[in-house]
């Protein structure tokens, strides 16, 4: 039987979906405070008979740091796709994230070689990756360097990988996927599916920034292919187009027949506006909507590349702009 972990959010959702398709056991793990519900709106984009496919999997409740309720889980698992994160760019939520993201993959981790699990697949994220300052593009290749300033979220993500490295050394066969900004429908309130309805409800900013996307379809498509084949002990970057936050903005715009943000917010711009920001959640004991990391790379220009999975297996990328008009028409029938 699959273990699907995060499967109550984004990529979980969507992958779960997709997994029902071709397996008949499926169990997927989820809090107390889960939202399940939109686990079936997600369905509803794919096909009229959500509940056909969604009563079928086995819902166990377990969080990630609660090894008791993670120990009931694995029973009877044989694959596991490691999903679930806590995502937050606020400086206050690091320890929370690094309990989350790097002491529960510890937990899976054990886990699955405890259970001679026969192969783990973890989401990691492009925020692991680093620059090889003799390349224009970002790939797998480089090694994580701790002198570089980076967020607590990339510092989890890249601790994470470290167990699941680990869980190679000790016999698990595993696979990575380093997904850039993933894109898909449902869950408009939090994560990067936010980029869809704050341009509906008429963001005014813009940055000139670049980075890597990917189709949340794409992005589950690979990871069960990933974990069919002989692949084992790599990571692979999936990225669709590197392409701007303005493009994004523009033409998510242009989709969902709105206003174009008019606002473009240059570096100058920025640095000001997380100080003020920073100062406003100070005086009012509420979390950062813009943190300094989260400004700053909305400046950085960076290019990733997919070469490397594009290598070892026939993966045609949707383009983004496919990917946009699904995804706006999902959230207009909302
Ligand atoms: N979205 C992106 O643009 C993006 C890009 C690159 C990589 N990734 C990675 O892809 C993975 C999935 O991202 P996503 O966008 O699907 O995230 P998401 O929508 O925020 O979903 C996170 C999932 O993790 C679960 N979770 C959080 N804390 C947990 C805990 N203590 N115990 C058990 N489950 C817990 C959540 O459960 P609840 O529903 O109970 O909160 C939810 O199911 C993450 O590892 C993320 O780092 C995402």
């Amino acid at each position: 039987m699959i273990l699907v972990t995060g499967g109550t959010g984004l990529v979980g959702s969507h992958l779960l979906y997709h997994l029902l398709l071709k397996n008949d056991f499926v169990k997927a793990i989820h809090q107390n405070t889960s939202d399940l519900l939109t686990v079936k709106k997600v369905f509803a984009y794919y096909t009229s008979n959500v509940d056909e496919h969604y009563n079928r999997i086995v819902w166990v409740e377990a969080g990630l740091t609660n090894i008791p309720e993670l120990k009931m889980a694995f029973k009877d698992i044989t694959y596991v796709y490691h999903c679930a994160a806590f995502v937050s760019f606020d400086p206050k939520d690091y320890k929370k994230m690094r309990r989350i993201n790097i002491d529960g993959t510890t937990n899976i981790v054990n886990l699955c070689i405890l259970n001679s699990i026969k192969k783990l697949c973890f989401a990691s994220s492009i925020a692991t990756l680093e620059k090889d300052l003799n390349k224009d593009y970002i790939d797998e290749s480089e090694n994580w360097d701790n002198t570089k300033d980076k967020s607590g979220y990339a510092i989890t993500k890249y601790g994470a990988e470290k167990e699941v490295w680990r869980a190679s050394q000790e016999g698990v066969d595993m696979v990575i996927v380093n997904p850039g900004v993933i894109l898909g429908s449902g869950y408009w309130n939090k994560g990067s599916s936010t980029l869809f309805s704050k341009v509906k409800n008429g963001f005014p900013f813009y940055t000139e920034g670049v980075t890597g996307f990917v189709d949340v379809i794409d992005v589950v498509m690979i990871m069960q292919k990933l974990m069919l084949s002989e692949i084992k002990n790599e990571r692979f970057v999936l990225v669709s187009e590197n392409i701007s936050f303005k493009e994004l903005f523009f033409q998510i715009a242009d989709a969902l027949n709105v206003k174009h943000p008019t606002i473009r917010v240059s570096k100058l711009l920025s640095e000001i506006i997380w100080r003020l920001d920073n100062v406003k959640s100070t005086i009012f004991r509420s979390s950062p909507m813009i943190t300094k990391i989260s400004s700053r790379s909305s400046q950085l220009k960076r290019i990733y590349s997919a070469e490397k999975i594009k290598s070892v297996m026939d993966v045609q990328f949707i383009k983004i702009d496919k990917t946009i008009l699904r995804v706006c028409k999902d959230l207009i029938s909302e």
